[in-house]
């Protein structure tokens, strides 16, 4: 089916870091997305690639790869792209002001917010190059589409409606949420699904090290040890579930938040190289039909996605993967099922007796590809398949 779509010619922003570089993994032999250009820092644009990344995966870079010279991330210096992938730091992607404090959106028009704002990301948008982003900065902007592509892709169209508010003929701007929400936005839209809303929802994370960034914690820090909080983190976990688990109006042009969702998290980073685990406890809003453990894994193993039902070619077989075994799932062990693009699940258990949570499960998921440049590549492939690029 996928080559049936014509090729697309992409680049990759911030290709040297730990998201970068998975993006270049991922988009190696893809159908029809082409790795054209990758773009660093200005300590590394100019150089070869290979002379400026530390390469940290286990599959070698490719010849034609190591060749490539890092351009400045310049939106003129993209010109021949189609798409850029962004893996790039918050502070140089957007404003960061933006994502939490969503009244500054209000305080230019979104049209005068787009010219004002002279952050790279923009930059490109501008230059009529469609970003598909991994930063924290433009995830709550009213317009601009917050896509788990295994739940809501069809928020991919409210890109119509971002054009005409921008003033923009091509470009537009589509974000992916935070590492650790991915993990728990599947299983929650399976169950959703099928049993109605989730009302509350308390979640423990352990996240992987590779979620900092290369080389992010210090060995020091991180070997033989826990750490009980990683900065900023617990916000996104309470804050990005309600706009992707809710709806887009029926003329594409906002997003209605799931209302009465209400997320507790404490994150905390662990020794692990990749994959965040999340221990979730979760009470359904309809209290006269609550579902058994048996049926709450099974929704989970019959969740089928819409980017799966439209055959991207980067969907996995399973959107979530349900182990019996109470030992699982397990980062070393699980993280890479259908090359990381699957949720895995395991533990699934009613809540105490009399107590406040209805459901208890663990959910594993791989931080740097469902939780970064897999769900990126995802996304823009149902974005070419409806016709977006
Ligand atoms: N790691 C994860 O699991 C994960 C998951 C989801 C989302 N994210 C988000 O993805 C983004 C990238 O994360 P990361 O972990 O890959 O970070 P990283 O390893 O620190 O990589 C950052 C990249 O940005 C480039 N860069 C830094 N300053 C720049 C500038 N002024 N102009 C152009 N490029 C610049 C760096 O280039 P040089 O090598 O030249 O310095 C490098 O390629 C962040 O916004 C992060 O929050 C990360």
């Amino acid at each position: 089916m996928a080559t049936q779509y014509p090729k697309k010619k992409c680049g990759v922003l911030g290709a040297t870091g730990s998201v970068g570089q998975r993006f270049i993994l991922l988009l190696a032999d893809h159908p029809f997305l082409e790795l054209q250009a990758v773009g660093a820092s200005e300590r590394s644009a100019g150089k070869r690639y290979k002379d400026a990344v530390r390469w940290k995966q286990m599959t070698p870079m490719s010849e034609r790869l190591s060749q490539l010279v890092l351009r400045d991330c310049k939106a003129e210096q993209f010109q021949d792209c189609d798409i850029v992938f962004s893996g790039l730091n918050s502070d140089v992607a957007g404003d960061v002001g933006m994502e939490t404090n969503p009244i500054a959106f209000d305080h230019c028009s979104r049209k005068q917010w787009l010219i004002q704002v002279h952050f790279l990301e923009m930059e490109f948008i501008k230059a009529e190059i469609p970003v598909f982003s991994n930063a924290k900065n433009y995830r709550k902007h009213p317009l601009v589409p917050l896509v788990v592509p295994t739940v809501n892709p069809s928020h991919l169209d409210l890109i119509p409606h971002q054009r005409k508010e921008f003033g923009l003929k091509k470009g537009f701007l589509v974000c992916n949420s935070n590492c650790a929400v991915i993990g728990i936005v599947i299983p929650f839209a399976a169950l959703q699904a099928k049993f109605g809303p989730v009302e509350e929802v308390e979640v423990f994370t352990e996240q992987a090290i590779s979620g900092a960034g290369y080389p992010g914690v210090p060995s020091m820090d991180i070997v033989d040890n826990v750490i009980p909080y990683i900065s900023g983190e617990e916000d996104k976990l309470e804050n990005e579930a309600q706009k992707i688990l809710g709806s887009l109006n029926a003329g594409a042009s906002a997003f209605d938040e799931q209302k009465g969702l209400t997320i507790g998290a404490t994150c905390t980073r662990v020794g692990v190289t990749d994959g965040h685990m999340a221990f979730v406890s979760l009470r359904f809003k309809n209290r006269s039909a609550v579902p058994s453990a048996e049926e709450v894994a099974q929704a989970m193993r019959e969740y089928q996605s819409e980017a799966q039902k439209l055959g991207a070619p980067s969907a996995p077989k399973e959107a979530i993967f349900v182990f019996d075994e109470p030992d699982r799932p397990q980062p070393r062990l699980d993280r890479n099922i259908n090359n990381g693009y699957t949720v895995s699940v395991g533990r699934v258990r009613e809540g105490q007796k009399g107590g406040y949570f209805d459901i208890r499960f663990a959910a594993l998921s791989h931080n740097t590809v469902l939780g970064a440049a897999g769900s990126s590549i995802l996304n823009a492939e149902v974005a070419v398949i409806k016709g977006y690029v």
